[in-house]
């Protein structure tokens, strides 16, 4: 009887323990993995492979400087020709799956329909058939942050019809590889060059592109999922997760105008991103509405900036997922302001007395994983989660001991969320396989577990300390390993 049960919640995806319940461990169907993303280690980009421009090249190309040390992503870890190399990496750590994306403009150059690359099918098809040969789950990012760039000159994410042409190249994804790929994550961070400048597209207006960009990520992702369920899972029986991006966002203080400033700028955070999807009631958040409604309306506007979701909208897009994946790398605090300028009203800053990085945005706090796990539990009607990324920048180094700090506070967090606080967390995700080209910083920033030497052709990867411990805690699956040099 109790093996039935067991094997009935293994087949569920509930946490079981073999009913031995050990808090320093995870629990039997846990799924350990290792994360990167196309744009950031595949090269490739000769002709010959027929990959389309996206973004990225075309911002790069423009002008070099916008990446630190002028660098690029030409041929980053050349993953296009060394995939094999990378899965043996991955077998190496006896990881159960391994998280990557597709490249939008790889597949489709155009990013339109009407031409697909053989080469981009030949090569995706050869990574996911050597994993699954070699026991390892796919876990497949649709779209992370490399748009083609035909689309971006169209006003990218901004532009209402992407919602469409993203359900045509979702359409051909599922169709060429859902066969053996059983989870998808429809999108990773994506609107950061709509409200900011610190990337392609460098829009910078946050009061009106970093909202259009939202709403259409939305309707793009709610029209991929309604595709993957009327037309694909009965066939296919895969999962579709909508990803947040995570930071934390902690009170500076107990005063009761800062908690409710921290509360306020979650919903303008997580909210934003994810309320459609995941709330009861969906829609944007009470408080987005109200609030950007009345600023709008004291700006002169003639309608609020916040983009309204039609009741339609609202129901199209409420509950397409089937679990959450959160990025977690940080916390920030927060404090009430009368005086920023942005719609939400606070001050941002880190405790400066947390443990820095190689990255100025990454500072050491682990509860804050546990707090968003919380968070998201109470407030989005408790979804089964996987952490699809968490990790630490450095410079490379092969004794890699503040990386291994780093991730073992973070898994400890991890296993409080799962025991004491109930959260169904189903796995568990290192940023990164690879050191790798990590966006504006180029290769001066490095999260890798293992090494890769940019200066050799070759591309040589090498062991550092945290692979050998991340092998050992998934063999025993406890943060709490010894003995792994
Ligand atoms: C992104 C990765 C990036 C990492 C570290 C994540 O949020 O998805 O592409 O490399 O952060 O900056």
């Amino acid at each position: 009887m109790f093996n039935l049960v067991f094997t009935i919640l293994l087949v569920s995806g509930i946490p079981v323990n073999d009913g031995k319940e050990d808090a320093h461990k995870f629990p039997a169907n846990f799924l350990f993995g290792a994360s990167t993303s196309a744009y950031q280690i595949e090269g490739g980009n000769e002709k010959l492979y027929g990959k389309g421009e996206n973004m990225w090249d075309f911002s790069i190309k423009k002008n070099p400087f916008i990446i630190a040390n002028k660098s690029n992503a030409e041929i980053s870890c050349d993953s296009y020709h060394k995939y094999r190399n990378d899965i043996e990496l991955l077998k190496y750590l006896g990881v159960n799956f391994y998280r990557f994306s597709i490249s939008w403009s790889r597949l489709l150059p155009d990013g339109y329909s009407n031409k697909v690359n053989t080469h981009a099918v030949r090569y995706y098809n050869d990574v996911i058939n050597l994993l699954l040969m070699n026991g390892i789950e796919p876990m497949v990012t649709l779209h992370h942050k490399d748009l083609p760039q035909k689309l971006q000159e169209i006003g990218g994410w901004t532009n209402p019809y992407l919602a469409y042409y993203y359900e045509d190249y979702a359409r051909i994804v599922f169709t060429y590889f859902g066969d053996r790929v059983k989870y998808w994550i429809t999108f990773n961070e994506i609107c950061v060059g709509y409200g900011g400048n610190i990337e392609p597209p460098f829009l910078n207006q946050p009061e009106h592109a970093g909202y259009l960009c939202r709403n259409v990520i939305l309707l793009a992702h709610a029209k991929a999922y309604h595709l993957y369920d009327q037309v694909f899972r009965n066939i296919q029986r895969g999962q579709v997760g909508y990803l947040i991006e995570g930071r934390w966002l902690q009170s500076a203080t107990e005063q009761p105008e800062d908690l409710k400033a921290a509360e306020r700028a979650r919903q303008f955070f997580f909210g934003l991103q994810g309320n459609a999807v995941f709330h009861p009631d969906g829609d944007f958040p009470e408080v987005m509405k109200r609030r950007i409604a009345e600023i709008s309306k004291k700006q002169g506007y003639l309608r609020s900036r916040l983009p309204d979701l039609s009741k339609e909208e609202v129901t199209f897009i409420q509950g397409t997922y089937d679990f959450l994946a959160v990025n977690y790398y940080s916390t920030v605090l927060i404090k009430d302001s009368n005086t920023t300028k942005d719609d939400v009203g606070v001050d941002k800053f880190q405790n400066e007395e947390w443990k820095k990085s190689a990255s100025e945005w990454l500072r050491v706090y682990p509860d804050g994983l546990r707090n968003i796990l919380r968070w998201v539990k109470d407030t989005f009607d408790n979804p089964e989660v996987f952490i699809t990324e968490n990790g630490f920048s450095d410079h490379g180094e092969l004794n890699d001991t503040d990386r291994v700090s780093y991730l073992k506070l973070h898994l400890e967090a991890l296993l409080q969320a799962i025991y004491e606080d109930k959260i169904p967390v189903k796995g568990y995700s290192v940023w990164s396989l690879l050191d790798n080209f990590e966006w504006m910083a180029g290769y001066t920033e490095k999260f890798g577990l293992f090494h890769v030497n940019f200066n050799d052709p070759q591309r040589t990867r090498t062991t550092k300390l945290s692979a050998k411990w991340y092998k050992k805690v998934i063999a025993e699956r406890t943060p709490s390993v010894v003995d792994y040099y």
